[in-house]
């Protein structure tokens, strides 16, 4: 039997308006197709009236079954037949006596005269087709199981009803997780498309928008949203808020690498002929990234020995507007003491930023002792498997921009965005939004989406990782301790 061409907006019209159907020939064996359509139906919010006289009094799927149309006590908007073609003449009787909107056969089920009788009543018919299977066509389900559904997108398909969801209740108290729970969960949820359990990888580089106005929206900063994968993409997103998380920090804004995360903050936070401090035991690349090419924008470091944090206050210059560290030193494993240098950076009105690369949260999280920046080079730990750069920027969210007028990026108009203050909007995650919308925009040092994935996966082993690290640098130490060649 050919399907009749009925248009996809005449079907989502039917299936968006009626809401009780009934099923004439409804049976109760849960093999049976009309038990699945009932089941479907359901499910996406219709009320299902099952009819059939040979089971009628009984219960299914609980509703009560009627012996025939004519009996069912209240309105129906659309009967569902279930039954052989010559049969429908009498169905379509009974459906314009109880004042049925549509008449609906399913596949393999055709009746022109008693289509025609219907229509005339002022009924809309459809004949061949089942309502599941066209629910699922058009809200993008069928296309899961690699059915042609034979829709082009320019938008999210859109069921033809809102989706049920169970109530589920929520506890009375917040509940809060532990680092093991988090490195596997924060920041991801199931795929609300398709319940992937496993962050995807969202390979795109633009999303699409409402309208116009959306658009601007998004834009303008006046709502939160995709715009461009140079700026935010779920994937990275899922990176972010885990790393945020692990740190005890408000927000993080992710990088290339963990050069590109450095330069996102003091492009950020500094102005042309700003100065800042930096502990002089560095990665050796950060050391030539402040020293040389820093000066090259017309920022200057001054290094500092961090053994004594004296040193930092002794060094300061007015132009000075931060101190960076890194809590645990590559490659010397010097340990710094974050919480006595965070006291003489904030006595001067300064935020310290630690890089926290060789530490990673599960043995430091410098938040917890005064610092108010923290970057990371998650190619390192954070990754763990040497697959994939990247770099991360976390803020604490407790640092005070607006004291001593030092970080106008934060305070004064933005001429970018049309003259916002980010400290204004944004309080305590405005600097990894400033750090995001402006520096990251304009430098466009992103995290590739496939990079963002890889070190989430690594991520979600980092404890098992670390214990193991530091189990096997105390077999070393205990070896080496004793050894005669080392004094
Ligand atoms: C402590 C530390 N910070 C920053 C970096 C720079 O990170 P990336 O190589 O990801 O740019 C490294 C790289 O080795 C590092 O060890």
């Amino acid at each position: 039997m050919d399907p009749i061409p009925y248009t996809d907006a005449k079907l989502r019209r039917i299936l968006s308006s009626v809401r009780t159907i009934a099923m004439v020939g409804a049976s109760s064996n849960w093999n049976r197709p009309s038990y699945f359509v009932m089941k479907y139906l359901q499910n996406k919010g219709y009320r299902v009236i099952p009819v059939n006289p040979g089971t009628a009094g009984k219960e299914q799927l609980g509703e009560k079954i009627y012996a025939s149309l004519r009996d069912i006590p209240e309105p129906v908007d659309m009967v569902d037949v279930f039954r052989a073609s010559d049969a429908v003449g009498p169905i379509v009787d009974d459906a314009i006596a109880i004042g049925a909107k549509v008449v609906w056969m399913q596949l393999g089920i055709r009746n022109d005269a008693a289509a025609e009788v219907a229509e005339e009543a002022g009924i809309e018919v459809i004949m061949n087709r089942c309502p599941k299977i066209e629910f699922g066509r058009l809200g993008g389900e069928l296309s899961w199981s690699g059915v042609n559904s034979g829709i082009i997108r320019n938008r999210a398909p859109e069921p033809p009803t809102a989706r049920r969801i169970k109530p589920r209740p929520l506890p009375d108290t917040n509940v809060t997780y532990g680092f093991e729970t988090r490195a596997v969960h924060a920041g991801a949820a199931p795929d609300p498309a398709t319940g992937a359990r496993s962050t995807p990888i969202y390979q795109t580089t633009a999303y699409v928008f409402e309208d116009v106005d959306h658009a601007a929206s998004l834009f303008n900063l006046h709502n939160f949203g995709y715009i461009y994968s140079r700026l935010t993409n779920p994937t990275v997103a899922v990176l972010e808020e885990r790393v945020a998380s692990l740190e005890g920090g408000r927000a993080a804004v992710a990088a290339a690498s963990g050069h590109a995360a450095q330069f996102l903050v003091f492009a950020t936070m500094l102005e042309p002929g700003d100065e800042f401090l930096a502990s002089r035991n560095l990665y050796g690349g950060s050391l030539t990234q402040f020293g040389l090419s820093f000066k090259k924008l017309g920022w200057t470091c001054h290094f500092v020995d961090p053994k004594d944090p004296e040193n930092f206050r002794r060094a300061l210059t007015p132009k000075c507007k931060a101190i960076f560290v890194e809590s645990l030193a590559n490659p010397g494993g010097v340990i710094v003491d974050i919480k006595a240098i965070a006291g003489i950076a904030h006595d001067a009105g300064l935020p310290l930023i630690v890089d926290n690369t060789l530490a990673t949260p599960y043995l430091c999280r410098p938040f917890e002792h005064g610092a108010d920046i923290v970057t990371h080079s998650t190619t390192k730990f954070l990754c763990g498997h040497g697959n994939s750069m990247g770099g991360i920027v976390v803020e604490s969210g407790r640092f005070d921009w607006a004291q001593g007028g030092k970080f106008p990026s934060m305070t004064e108009p933005e001429p970018a965005y049309h003259g916002l203050r980010f400290y204004e909007n944004f309080g305590d995650f405005a600097f990894t939004t400033k750090a995001r919308a402006v520096a990251l925009r304009d430098y466009g040092p992103s995290m590739a989406p496939m990079n963002a994935f890889l070190t989430i996966t690594g991520v979600e082993t980092l404890h098992v990782r670390m214990e193991r690290h530091c189990a096997n640098a105390q077999a070393v130490a205990e070896f080496l301790e004793t050894h005669p060649k080392v004094a």
